[in-house]
C-alpha cells in the first residue's frame, strides 16, 4: 500500500507524522519506505540522505547513489529515497526528465533498483503542501513507481486545529478528489494534528475533525496532541504519544485490508 500524506498548509505536520508512522509501523515488523516528494527534504535528512541531489539530479549526473538510507528497526525495516533535489531547480529538472523519455526511463530504472531489492511492502509518501495528482512532481514519481508496483492508494489527510485550516483541507480533499490524474484512493483519511492550539481551541477542533471526515468519507479519524517531544522531529524518541500508536495501527489495519 501508498499512503500519500497531504494538506493544503505547511507547518501541520506531515513530514511529522510520515517520520513517526514510518517509524511506528516499521517497529510492528513493516517494511517501510518513505518517499520524500517535499521539496525541503526533511524526512529524508532526518533519516541521514545527506546528499541535495535527490535521486531525479543523481540520475541526471550519472549517479546512482546518495539520496537513499535505512535502517533495520526490530524485524522491521525504515528506508527513505529523497526523490527531488532540494534546490529551486527542481521544476527545470522534472520538466527536462517528463520530456525526454530516455531520462524518465533512466530515472524508473534507479527507482526500480531500491524499490524491488529492497523488499518494501508500504510506502509513505510526503508531499509538499497543496499539491495535486496532474502536477508535474507528483506525475513523474508516480510514473516511475508504477513502473515497478501495483500498490493501492490511501490518502492521509493533515490539518492543524483551526476551523480554516479545517475547511481548507476539505476544499482540498474534495478537488484532489475531481482531478484527472487521481488514482482513486481505497482508504481515506484526516488527521487534525494539534500544533499549537489555542485555549479551548483543541475541543472545537474535535468537533470539526469529526464534520470534516464525514464531509470527505474518511475511515480513519484521528487527532494528534500537541507534544513538546514531537517538536523538532522528535521520531528519534522512543516514545509517542497514545494517538501516534493508534494511527499506526489503523494504518496498519488499512494495509492488511
Ligand atoms: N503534535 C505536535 N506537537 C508538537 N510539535 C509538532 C507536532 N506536530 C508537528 N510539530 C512541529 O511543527 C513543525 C512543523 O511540522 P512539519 O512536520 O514540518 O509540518 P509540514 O510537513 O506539514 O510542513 C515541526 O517543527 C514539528 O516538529
Ligand atoms: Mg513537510
Amino acid at each position: 500500500m501508498r499512503i500519500l500524506l497531504g494538506g493544503i498548509k505547511g507547518g501541520v505536520g506531515k513530514t511529522t507524522l510520515t517520520l513517526l508512522l514510518g517509524r511506528s509501523l516499521a517497529r510492528r515488523g513493516r517494511k517501510v519506505l518513505i518517499v520524500d516528494r517535499d521539496l525541503i527534504g526533511w524526512a529524508s535528512k532526518v533519516l541521514g540522505v545527506t546528499n541535495d541531489e535527490g535521486l531525479l539530479n543523481s540520475v541526471l549526473e550519472g549517479r546512482t547513489d546518495g539520496y537513499y538510507a535505512s535502517t533495520h528497526i526490530g524485524k522491521g525495516k525504515l528506508g527513505v529515497v529523497r526523490f527531488y533535489p532540494v534546490s529551486h531547480t527542481f521544476k527545470t529538472s522534472v520538466d527536462f526528465v517528463l520530456r525526454k523519455p530516455e531520462l524518465m526511463e533512466a530515472v524508473s530504472k534507479a527507482y526500480g533498483e531500491l524499490l524491488l531489492d529492497e523488499g518494501y511492502d508500504l510506502f509513505i509518501v510526503d508531499n509538499p503542501p497543496n499539491v495535486l495528482p496532474s502536477d508535474p512532481v507528483v506525475k513523474l514519481e508516480v510514473q516511475a513507481f508504477y513502473k515497478w508496483t501495483k500498490a493501492d492508494v490511501a490518502h492521509l489527510y493533515v490539518s492543524d486545529p483551526t476551523q480554516f485550516g479545517i475547511e481548507a483541507v476539505v476544499r482540498y480533499a474534495e478537488y484532489v478528489q475531481s482531478d484527472p490524474e487521481l488514482i482513486p484512493p481505497v482508504h481515506r483519511g484526516l488527521v487534525v494534528n494539534m500544533v499549537r492550539p489555542l485555549p479551548d481551541e483543541e475541543a472545537m477542533a474535535q468537533r470539526k475533525a469529526l464534520e470534516a471526515c464525514e464531509r470527505i468519507m474518511a475511515d480513519l479519524c484521528g487527532t494528534i496532541p500537541f507534544d513538546d517531544s514531537l517538536f523538532d522531529y522528535g521520531d528519534r524518541s522512543e516514545e509517542y504519544p497514545e494517538e501516534v500508536n493508534n494511527l499506526a495501527a489503523q494504518v496498519a489495519e488499512w494495509d492488511d485490508s
